[in-house]
């Protein structure tokens, strides 16, 4: 299996989410936690944008050491810098710096012609690359990009050093069949592509973040990035746990693995949620409350009789203990006596069938039926006469 490196930027892209501000010490945590999830590469923050971001990213990076810590940089000289003071002491320091490239950010945003882009470009990684070992450069918005500029201007920009080139889904615009053809135009029309590392950068306007991630993957590319829980700008960037588990999981398919730690997504993805603020939906793939939770009895009895008729994933292979058998209103009464024995009650028959008919009643009248409810239902058997 060929290996593709993942480039986190929950630090980063992550903390743009609308309401997130993580302080140096909840960043630390992070990234430690990052760390032992095996990312290759973490984006710490953006050094220019405020003192303490700058004093986080240069902690993070003399702190970790088993993966190469980065920094975004726009394209000025104090910019890049300002990221060298707090990256040097890294283990593999690592400048991102980007520029947009699409017409609509190069007229309304940047208000430069192509050509002074392609200028500002060059002259900004050659500047970055004085000082930094690695430097990954990106086309802000390329899928909304002139695919003819787009590989002019990175054909420079290798040719000025630039050793990863990310083509970012800025907007979430593309389909995964359009973001591959963008990976696979570029590999056929820049000169110099095989002297870098492609990169792949999704966001989920559109609900297709991971697709296109997985279709870049597949059209070549070595690296992905993305972010825990999928939190970022707007709707949010990939979620790199769905990303590895799909690897795994379809290992049939893809030939490239993650090097991350798949018992470790839980405890990753609970501290992010808990020190963002931001919470996990339950109906979150690999990591929400109801990832591994069966409510019908159709599939409950399935899971009892066997755990993959409905389950994809292992709990386990992601750092969850056991899947969850939900009693509700779809429930059935095998997952009712699984219940009633896994707290140890041993009622006779007559009577279980009794407390299945009243717990039936309560769900009812109740959204949610808790353990609490039923030890109660089952106490109250037991010490009928
Ligand atoms: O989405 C994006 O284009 C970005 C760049 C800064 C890489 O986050
Ligand atoms: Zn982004």
């Amino acid at each position: 299996m060929a290996h593709v490196n993942v480039f986190d930027t929950t630090l980063r892209d992550g903390e743009q989410s609308a309401g997130v501000n993580l302080n140096r010490l909840e960043k630390i945590e992070i990234a430690k936690q990052l760390e032992r999830l095996g990312v290759d590469i973490m984006e710490a923050g953006f050094p220019a944008s405020s003192q303490e971001d700058f004093e986080a990213v240069k902690e993070i990076a003399n702190t970790v050491r088993n993966c190469s810590v980065t920094a975004l940089a726009r394209t000025f000289k104090s910019d890049i810098d300002t990221a060298w003071e707090a990256l040097k002491g890294g283990a593999e320091p690592r400048l991102h710096i980007f520029l947009a490239t699409s017409p609509i950010h190069m007229t309304h945003k940047l208000k430069k012609t192509p050509d002074e882009v392609v200028t500002t470009a060059v002259e900004m990684v050659a500047y970055a690359k004085e000082k930094f070992p690695y430097v990954q450069w990106s086309a802000e918005d390329a899928t909304r990009s002139d695919y003819d500029f787009l590989a002019h201007i990175i054909e420079k920009v290798i040719d000025a050093g630039a050793d990863v080139i990310n083509l970012p889904d800025t907007v979430g615009y593309a389909t995964p069949e359009e973001y591959a053809e963008l990976f696979k135009y570029v590999k056929q029309n820049v000169r110099n592509i095989d002297q870098v590392t492609l990169s792949a950068h999704c966001h989920d306007d559109l609900g297709m973040a991971v697709s296109n991630s997985l279709a870049a993957i597949e059209a070549g590319v070595g690296q992905i990035e993305g972010t825990i829980n999928g939190i970022g700008e707007r709707a949010g960037n990939a979620s790199l746990e769905e990303i590895a588990v799909a690897l795994e999981i379809r290992k049939d398919k893809y030939t490239y693995q993650t090097g991350m730690v798949l018992n470790e997504i839980k405890r990753t993805s609970d501290l992010v949620s808990k020190l963002t603020g931001m919470q996990v939906p339950g109906n979150k793939a690999v990591v929400g409350r109801n990832a591994f939770a069966h409510e019908s009895g159709i599939h409950q009895d399935g899971v009892l009789k066997e755990a993959t008729t409905y389950e994809i994933i292992t709990p386990k292979m992601v750092g969850i203990d056991s899947n969850n058998l939900v009693l509700g209103k779809h429930s059935g009464r095998h997952a009712f006596m699984q219940k009633a024995e896994s707290f140890g009650f041993q009622l006779s028959e007559a009577k279980l069938k009794e407390a299945f008919h009243t717990f039936k009643d309560l769900t009812g009248k109740k959204k949610e039926v808790t353990d609490a409810d039923l030890f109660a239902i089952l106490t109250d058997k037991q010490t009928e006469n």
